[in-house]
């Protein structure tokens, strides 16, 4: 094999950070596809004690993690640096102080190594989590949900992105742990509160937001607050509503509202499948509504497994990928973005 052959059949080795919120994590993703190495450090046992992030704490964490945690993704993926193809950051959306440590780092990687450096957007990274586990066939429905994000995605084509809806108010993860709060559940509450609504043997009834006949938006702020006020008005009745039928009505609302709108979306756009994506994917009660309609409808349900729902940077070397292919490298001024549109963020 010639040197021009050899340097074709070489694997592509991408080093992925991401520090977008309260998770420091890198991989090492060959080819796109495969999973070296996943190192992901929760700090969610810190944030616990606050009831929510706090981004000042959160930017000192990962400035104490990052280096030993790109240490042993290196040293888990058995990948030495010198074989490295290129460096991904989160370039956005997030919290800026926690964005800029992980894109700090990988920028001095990037130039201590020689290596190109790949912006990625967060979202791209949830939703090109599912090729880690799946193939993507095109058109396709995306339904985001997680603590910052909740919107749906008609993409014709790998990277093409295209809005139809999304929250007006509050994301759905950010809804959950509100309620989750309320009941006294801890942070993040939204594992804890799918838990509960699964134990429930009755649903507290409550609105759903479906908002004009036409529109695949979202509204979550109304059903928290009719939540709240069930919580007021029988504690000032002197009673106490059983939290698992608060749980699995609040959950009933929710995943109405978004199965309805996603199988509208399939229908409209032809999609050959719905594709789930962001922390709230790895809600059960979501996957099973899901997963009933789309054998309805003929089309699988595409999800990640659940390590690779929430934040994790194996989803950020997956979209990085795009990028290679394409060879859109950032420069070493990139800046973080704590907002970033997703729709022109690849080139096609
Ligand atoms: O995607 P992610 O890790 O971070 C953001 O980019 O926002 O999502 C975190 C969110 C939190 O709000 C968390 O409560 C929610 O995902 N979440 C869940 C479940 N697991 C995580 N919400 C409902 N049910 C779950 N099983
Ligand atoms: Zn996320």
């Amino acid at each position: 094999m010639n040197q021009q052959q050899d340097q074709e059949h070489r694997p592509c080795y991408i080093l992925a950070v991401e520090t977008s919120c309260d998770e420091t994590s890198v991989a090492i993703i060959e080819d796109g596809r495969i999973i070296r190495s996943n190192v992901i450090s929760s700090q969610i046992d810190i944030h616990k004690q606050y009831g929510g992030v706090v981004p000042e704490v959160a930017s000192r964490k990962h400035v104490e993690s990052i280096t030993w945690i790109i240490e042993q993704a290196i040293q888990e993926a058995g990948v030495a640096p010198e074989d490295l193809s290129a460096v991904a950051v989160t370039q956005g959306p997030g919290l800026v102080g926690s964005l800029l440590v992980g894109m700090i780092a990988g920028k001095a990687l990037a130039f201590s190594l020689q290596l190109p450096l790949i912006a990625v957007h967060h979202i791209a990274g949830h939703i090109y989590a599912n090729t880690l586990v799946h193939d993507m066939e095109y058109p396709l429905v995306c339904l985001v949900v997680s603590g910052g994000h909740t919107e749906l995605i008609v993409m014709e084509a790998p990277g093409d992105f295209h809005i139809i809806g999304r929250t007006r108010d509050d994301a759905v993860g950010e809804a959950y742990d509100k309620v989750a709060r309320a009941l006294g559940l801890p942070y993040p509450g939204g594992p804890y509160l799918d838990k509960l609504a699964q134990q429930a043997s009755s649903a507290l009834p409550l609105p759903r937001a479906w908002l004009e006949p036409d529109s695949y938006d979202f509204s979550f702020s109304g059903i928290k607050s009719a939540v709240l006020a069930a919580l007021n008005q029988a504690k000032m009745k002197g009673l106490v509503l059983d939290p698992a039928h608060v749980a699995r009505g609040f959950q009933e609302s929710v995943c109405d509202v978004l199965t309805e709108k996603a199988m509208r979306a399939v229908k409209e756009y032809g999609a050959k499948q719905l594709v789930l994506a962001g922390g709230v994917a790895a809600n059960q009660g979501l996957r099973e509504r899901l997963e009933a309609r789309c054998a309805e409808a003929g089309i699988p349900l595409l999800a990640p497994s659940l390590i690779l729902c929430t934040d994790n940077a194996a989803m950020i070397g997956a979209a990085a990928y795009l990028k290679w292919q394409r060879q859109q490298f950032a420069s070493l001024d990139l800046k973080a973005e704590p907002i970033l549109p997703l729709e022109e963020w690849l080139k096609l």
